[in-house]
């Protein structure tokens, strides 16, 4: 791969509006764009994410009810993925997930988790003033868009298509994730949708400002 067929991907990649509902996404494609996700770096490696893959029709009708901007989507994507975030009792320094999280996946001896814990709770509380409910959620949701992004690029790698949706009404679509999708929604918040698959038209022409415009440098 030289840099060339990488900045292909990037101009293949677009927010495509439909999908050709007859093309699917291979298995191991698509585990190869969930792996792109899963090793995105997170602030403190607290990988504060979960993916819900929507491939039941009737829960892909559902969500259309609340998701303005995901219908043609839903009807037409291979692949359909909920970006989900956790929340403050889960990401706060001193909650109890992330106490295991430190131990069982990070693997760090006591002392560390010790330290991490007391540096971690700087951060937040000081650094970057992350008190609130909102303030926490939305600190987390960010690293979860680093994992979408992730996802999209790599997808453009290997020729597959997307769309990253926020057309959706947060409170109607939560709900129904709770009733519907077993969704704890005291630890879950729905961040984004991602959808996946085989544009069915050709894209439109990328604009984008130039380089200069939005790089300054000292
Ligand atoms: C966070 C985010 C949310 C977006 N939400 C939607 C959406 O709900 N529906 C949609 O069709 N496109 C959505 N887009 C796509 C943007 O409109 C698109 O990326 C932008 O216009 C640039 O075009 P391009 O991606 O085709 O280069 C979203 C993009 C981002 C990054």
């Amino acid at each position: 791969m030289n840099k060339d067929m990488i900045l292909k991907a990037f101009q293949f990649r677009h927010a495509c509006k439909e999908f050709d509902a007859t093309k699917k996404i291979k298995d191991e494609d698509f585990e190869f764009i969930l792996e792109t996700a899963r090793l995105s770096p997170s602030s403190f490696g607290f990988e504060p994410w979960h993916f819900i893959v929507v491939q039941d029709p009737s829960l892909r009708e559902q969500l259309k009810d609340g998701a303005w901007g995901a219908k043609l989507k839903l009807d037409t994507a291979s692949h359909f993925i909920l970006g989900l975030t956790m929340k403050k009792s889960y990401m706060r320094y001193d909650s109890p997930y992330l106490q295991s999280f430190m131990k069982e996946v990070q693997k760090l001896p006591n002392d560390v988790i010790d330290a991490k814990s007391g540096f971690f709770k700087d951060f937040q509380l000081s650094d970057f003033n992350l008190i609130e409910e909102r303030e926490v959620y939305d600190w987390a949701s960010k690293q979860c868009y680093i994992a979408l992004g992730n996802m999209m690029t790599s997808a453009a790698l290997i020729g597959i298509d997307s769309c990253p949706i926020e057309g959706f009404n947060i409170e109607k679509t939560e709900q129904l994730l709770a009733k519907e999708f077993g969704v704890d929604m005291d630890k879950y918040g729905l961040s984004y949708m991602l959808a996946l698959g085989y544009r069915k038209v050709d894209q439109p022409i990328k604009t984008r400002r130039e380089l200069e415009e939005i790089v300054t440098w000292y």
